[in-house]
């Protein structure tokens, strides 16, 4: 304790989320505001261990224990106050603030590091000493990597059988568990005192950080019948997948010069690169990259090189990390994306063609702007003023993520040019699609083309009769959410606008004259039409069931989304009319002019 600053000591649990710590350890259920599961620290059935995260601590109703995140992971973890202080900031991602007047306490990370490294000759020397060492030299012949590069990155051989790790360093019991608490070793269920070698049978890639320590491990199988294909350390008080990128180490040591950072999807890339010459290379750890990557990255070189496969998986990973990176641009910080030929990664392009093509093909990676602006244009019909539109509007949800200015500015004009619209025109664009939380942060890419389905809703998936048909669920079972507003009669107005909406228009009328109708009575002047009652029959079962206030807000969403859908339809006519560009730009420009109309007129 003398030796952390006490301040720091006192934060810490407010900087800290005690759910995702507790929970790594002891998996939780959300039960209402709180979390529960069976208590590690007595045996029990039933879950009666509570984590209360709004007030930073656990209880246990059935045994008693209590207390905050470093009691938990103190008793837990047993470790004594520093080492759990200094796990909780390891895991959270804090650098522990130590007091300036003491030395610094770091005697559980140098134990860590001095292992880990051992770990490592261990796993190198089996590479020459193993008995089984053929296959993985046969491996690595077979892959093309030189001994000299394995040398460089310390490559190294997990031999077959369950304990070779575990019978090399069981002389000590302090480095068992060290060994356990680095995920090398694994306990065998039921029985406190066994372990096996996690990583066996596999080519072992050490994993540095920026110091040169090794904080972890990612083992490939030698046989692609074997799997997983490659397996990596868990997270550990030194190593998080999520910050970490391996190769970054021997980017700075053997990079003379660092004019940009090639950012690949995979272990061979880099070493196969390396091989090559081309050293600024770095791969995420089979994670997508995260905004702590990108600071890491960000402070190793003003431009970032996004690489990534050309098929489906790898496309859907750059849009990813086009997304991650939006909020991330700052000043100077230039982000690029090469995309590589449909099957190929870099390791493998890298041997079918020369340095200087491969080197090309960096110097000629798309900018970030240019890349999203092709990527939605792909998912629209850009040659057609709807698609323009859709474009504008699609890429303003993106471009309110950028909070960098001077970027912003330009992707603005971007746009401008590309839909040959005023930068005003797109600014009102950009000032209607405001960016939500869910979009910022849900990470893959479903979310956009869901939201592009769901709020734009022309596709033959989504028709006005689809449409039509859920407001009438909505009403015939919950009549009251026509009613209940002054604005009813306005909502009348706005449905009878709307093509062959007699149906829908009665049953509102019907909804506001009565109050508290009952599904039969609404339905009652149908009953003489069986083709349209039996129709609103069907309709009166709302699939999903949806509570009054969620109905209301349905309601209200598919009115507004029917009226587009009919404004667009309608000015088809005109947009096939525009022959000129002019003309085309006229009527995008009324297009405009009327959803910022009905957009305020909504407010009012
Ligand atoms: P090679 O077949 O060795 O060339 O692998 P690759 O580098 O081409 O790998 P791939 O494109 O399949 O995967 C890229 C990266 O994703 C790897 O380097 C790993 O970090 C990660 N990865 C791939 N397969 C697995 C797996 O089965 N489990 C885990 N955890 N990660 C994987
Ligand atoms: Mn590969």
């Amino acid at each position: 304790m003398p030796f952390i600053d006490r301040d720091f000591i006192n934060d810490l649990p407010n900087r800290v989320d005690i759910v995702g710590l507790i929970n790594k350890r002891v998996p939780l259920k959300k039960a209402g505001k709180d979390y529960k599961a069976c208590c590690p620290f007595h045996e029990e059935k039933t879950p009666s261990f509570t984590v209360v995260p709004t007030k930073q601590i656990y209880h246990c109703f059935g045994c008693g224990e209590s207390g905050g995140i470093i009691d938990f992971i103190m008793k837990f973890d047993h470790l004594a106050f520093v080492e759990a202080i200094e796990t909780v900031a390891g895991e959270s991602g804090v650098s522990v603030v130590y007091d300036q007047t003491a030395k610094p306490v770091d005697s559980r990370f140098k134990r860590f590091n001095k292992l880990m490294s051992e770990v490592s000759d261990f796993y190198q020397s089996q590479l020459k000493n193993s008995a089984a060492k053929k296959k993985v030299v046969d491996y690595a012949k077979k892959r093309g990597i030189s001994g000299s590069i394995a040398k460089r990155f310390e490559l190294g051989f997990a031999p077959p059988g369950w304990t070779n790790l575990y019978d090399d360093f069981k002389r000590s019991d302090e480095n068992v568990h060290d060994l356990e608490v680095m995920g090398l070793l694994v306990a065998k269920k039921d029985k406190e005192s066994d372990y096996y070698d996690r990583f066996r049978d596999r080519l072992m890639f050490p994993i540095h950080n920026t110091k040169g320590n090794v904080i972890g491990f990612g083992g490939r199988v030698l046989s692609d019948k074997d799997n997983p294909k490659y397996l990596n350390s868990p997270e550990t008080p030194l190593f998080s997948k999520s910050k970490e990128l391996y190769g970054l180490y021997h980017c700075r040591k053997y990079s003379r010069r660092i004019d940009y950072i090639l950012v690949v999807e995979g272990y061979m890339d880099v070493i196969a690169l390396h091989q090559q010459g081309i050293t600024s290379v770095v791969a995420t750890l089979g994670t997508a990259t995260t905004p702590a990557h990108l600071q890491v990255l960000s402070r190793s070189a003003e431009t970032i090189v996004f690489c990534f496969d050309g098929d489906k998986a790898g496309r859907d990973a750059a849009w990813k990390a086009l997304k991650t990176s939006l909020p991330a641009i700052t000043a100077g910080l230039l982000i690029k994306f090469l995309i590589l030929p449909n099957g190929e990664d870099p390791d493998t392009l890298i041997k079918r063609e020369s340095v200087k093509s491969f080197s090309k093909r960096i110097n000629d990676a798309q900018t970030l702007s240019s890349f999203l602006f092709d990527h939605i244009k792909a998912k629209v019909p850009f040659n057609t003023i709807e698609g323009k539109t859709l474009f504008l509007e699609k890429t303003a949800e993106l471009i309110n993520l950028v909070t960098y200015p001077t970027y912003r500015q330009q992707l603005v004009e971007g746009v401008a040019q590309e839909v040959g619209q005023k930068i005003d025109q797109v600014e009102k664009a950009l000032a209607q699609n405001p960016p939500n939380e869910r979009q910022v942060s849900e990470e893959n890419l479903s979310w956009s083309d869901q939201s592009f389905q769901k709020k734009i809703i022309p596709s033959s998936v989504s028709s006005m009769k689809s449409l039509m048909s859920r407001m009438i669920s909505c009403v015939i079972n919950y009549p009251s959410i026509v009613n209940e507003t002054e604005s009813s009669s306005v909502i009348e107005e706005r449905a009878r606008r709307l093509p062959n909406s007699d149906v829908l228009v009665e049953l509102i009328r019907y909804s506001q004259v009565e109050t508290d109708l009952s599904k039969d009575a609404l339905l009652m002047p149908y009953k003489s039409k069986p083709r349209i009652f039996s129709r609103l029959e069907e309709l009166s079962v709302l699939e999903p069931f949806l509570s009054e206030y969620e109905a209301k807000e349905e309601f209200s969403y598919t009115l507004t989304a029917a009226e587009k859908f009919h404004e667009r339809k309608s000015t088809k006519a005109s947009i096939s009319e525009a022959k000129t560009y002019e003309e085309q730009k006229v009527v995008m420009e009324n297009i405009m002019k009327g959803k910022s109309n009905s957009n305020s007129s909504k407010k009012t």
